[in-house]
């Protein structure tokens, strides 16, 4: 399998070059002039009245205009969608189509509420009318129902609409209490060690949900067969190490984990049956020493959960536990050029405002910090979706 390097820097870490720097100000400060001048011109109502009215520049105008209103209407968007989640819509539809009526008895709604719904949901491309008043799935519908991990994601937003409920706060005062903040009890927990089981059972959940699509998406990228053993540091219940090891029989399998998730994965694993082919190690990652056991070291979803001292102290704590010749692998959603990396970068910077902790980084930042805890050869492999992960690899 070929992995897709990609070397081109990320557009706004691009430094200025000695020499060429003053012709670049004098092409920026163009720009800047037009961009002013245009934005002078659109802020004038007369002159956007024209545009709407005359026949060449209406079709632009009205598109404009449904991208901010879809903006300015996005949360009620969302809502539709939960409340579709909440009411098993996505469930009752699966397979099969149904009269409003019968979706009505189903979800315990009255007819009409019912039919408000659907017919919402119809113009947000979830769900399609079959026939007269029956409905069936539309793709993204399709998506919903048969991937829990995109259902749980949504469930687990009515923590994050209302963390948001009040922006400006939050960003004036990110120490804001939080719900996001309780749920992943190890964000701003100073003794990671003493985690409520409870809590490291609920987020590992979420995790475990969300993780089949993000490891299809991980082993498409990159050949795991190289590897005689991997470790997943920070890898949940090991629902990634047992995606891994199902294509790739040969390998071992090491995991370190809090002691109450590296429970979790134990049982997990032990069910799958991959027990005999596990080592399961717990403890602190940014402080105990990892076992230099595997050639290849997973960080899936860990870097971005922490600020970037605790991101570099967990590195520099793999640096001095690894031997020399072994692969770190960071994967997780990066802020990038494409549609799926500045949709992913959005949504995280301001979920992780919310968490309390954690960064959306490019992966120019994610090879910076590599690079400073010591690790060599560090390149960036794209993934299929780049909205899930995109992977950066060093070498110890
Ligand atoms: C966002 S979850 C990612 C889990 C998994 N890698 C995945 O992508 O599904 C972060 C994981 O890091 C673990 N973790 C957090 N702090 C840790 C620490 N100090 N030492 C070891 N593991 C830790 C958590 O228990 C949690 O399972």
């Amino acid at each position: 399998m070929s992995e897709r390097v990609t070397t081109r820097p990320q557009k706004a870490e691009t430094r200025p070059t000695k020499g060429l720097a003053p012709d670049r100000s004098a092409v920026r400060g163009l720009g800047l002039r037009i961009r002013q001048w245009r934005n002078a011109l659109l802020g004038s109502p007369e002159f956007r009245s024209r545009i709407q009215r005359f026949p060449a520049t209406k079709w632009l105008a009205n598109k404009k205009a449904n991208a901010l209103f879809r903006l300015t209407a996005g949360f009620v968007h969302s809502q539709v969608l939960a409340a579709c989640v909440k009411l098993r819509v996505f469930d009752h539809l699966r397979d099969r189509s149904l009269k409003t009526a019968e979706l009505a008895e189903r979800c315990d709604l009255p007819e009409a509420r019912m039919r408000l719904l659907l017919e919402q949901a119809a113009r947000l491309g979830l769900v399609r009318q079959a026939e007269t008043d029956g409905w069936i799935l539309d793709d993204a519908g399709v998506v919903v129902a048969t991937d829990p991990g995109i259902a749980a994601m949504i469930a687990h937003h009515d923590m994050l609409y209302q963390d948001l409920a009040d922006p400006a706060t939050l960003l004036r005062a990110p120490e804001t209490d939080t719900q996001l903040k309780r749920f992943w009890a190890y964000a701003r927990n100073e003794k990671p060690g003493a985690i409520d089981p409870d809590r490291a059972a609920s987020y590992s959940g979420l995790m475990q949900a969300s993780q089949s699509m993000l490891a299809d998406c991980i082993l498409a990228a990159h050949d795991f067969g190289h590897y005689k053993s991997i470790m997943d540091v920070g890898g949940g219940d090991g629902t990634f190490l047992a995606t891994a090891a199902a294509a790739h029989p040969h390998l071992a399998l090491h995991l370190f984990e809090l002691p109450p998730v590296a429970e979790l994965a134990r049982r997990n694993l032990s069910a799958k049956p991959l027990g005999a082919r596990s080592e399961l190690h717990s403890g602190d990652f940014a402080a105990d020493p990892i076992p230099a056991t595997a050639d290849c070291v997973c960080l899936i979803r860990i870097l971005c959960d922490h600020d970037d001292a605790r991101a570099l102290a967990i590195l520099n704590n793999l640096h001095r536990s690894l031997a020399p010749g072994t692969r770190v692998m960071i994967a997780e959603a990066m802020a990038g050029p494409s549609e799926g990396a500045q949709l992913a970068a959005v949504y995280f910077s301001l979920y992780f405002l919310a968490m309390g902790s954690g960064r959306c980084r490019t992966d120019t930042a994610i090879k910076g910090l590599l690079v400073q805890a010591g690790f060599g050869r560090p390149h960036t492999v794209a993934t299929p979706n780049p909205l899930l992960a995109t992977l950066v690899f060093a070498e110890r």
